[in-house]
């Protein structure tokens, strides 16, 4: 079973989308990470981000292993470095190569072909696994979720100012919405949950409670 979980930047996607996975037992794919990888990796080989043969050159030689609560890249641990500001801020022209995107896909693909997953991004329900079982859109306002950053980044002991991440992240949801290749959208058959005034639990058990209804309808169809 696939279950997707797109949604905006700071939406409180990733954190309760790992711990959605653990009380399913599933697989967790955070796919932010693998562009924030490949970001990383395009900074450190010092290309020209615009370039896009450049780019994929580099997303191409990127081994990107994402285990439990770890993300390396060619074996090098960069759980932190990749939640930087300056990676954040240099993803877009990463993330709307339409080619290093399918690459990402791909991947993505492969890596839940043989178990069940909850995969968490921007495209999941649309293009990556348009055929998953349970789709979900999740969403809150800006000011919230630039509220939610902010803590999740001083939480990892990362400076974070609120008007800052606010704008980055206003910045973000355009460029996610905008793009052509995979722009962030929810599926026609995702159900979208808001989660303005919900703490993380109530998301969790609300999240839960609509898997595990898929889940029966599958069985019993
Ligand atoms: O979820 P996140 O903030 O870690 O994602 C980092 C960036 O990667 C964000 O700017 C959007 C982009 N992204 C994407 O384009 N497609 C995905 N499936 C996941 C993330």
């Amino acid at each position: 079973m696939i279950v997707t979980i797109d949604g905006p930047a700071g939406a409180g996607k990733s954190s309760v989308s790992l711990k959605l996975a653990d009380a399913l037992g599933f697989f967790f794919l955070d796919t932010g990470a693998m562009y924030r990888c490949v970001t990383l990796a395009c900074l450190r080989a010092k290309i020209d981000l615009s370039d896009p043969s450049a780019a994929l050159e580099i997303a191409k030689s990127c081994e990107i292993e994402l285990a439990k609560g770890s993300v390396k890249l060619n074996r090098d641990d960069v759980t932190r470095e990749i939640r930087n500001p300056t990676v954040a801020k240099s993803i877009k022209p990463i993330a709307e190569n339409p080619r290093i995107r399918e690459l990402m896909v791909q991947q993505q693909r492969k890596i839940c072909a043989d178990r069940h997953c909850v995969t968490e991004g921007r495209d999941q329900g649309t293009v990556a696994f348009p055929d998953a079982q349970c789709k979900i859109f999740l969403t809150a306002s800006p000011q919230e979720r630039a509220r939610r950053r902010v803590q999740q980044l001083l939480d990892n002991n990362i400076d974070a100012d609120y008007d800052e991440i606010l704008s980055q992240q206003n910045q973000r949801d355009q460029n996610d919405s905008s793009r052509q290749a995979g722009p962030l959208r929810a599926a026609p058959d995702a159900i979208v949950v808001i989660t303005d005034g919900m703490t993380e639990q109530q998301v969790l058990e609300h999240l839960l409670g609509i898997v595990k209804d898929r889940l029966g309808q599958g069985r019993r169809q």
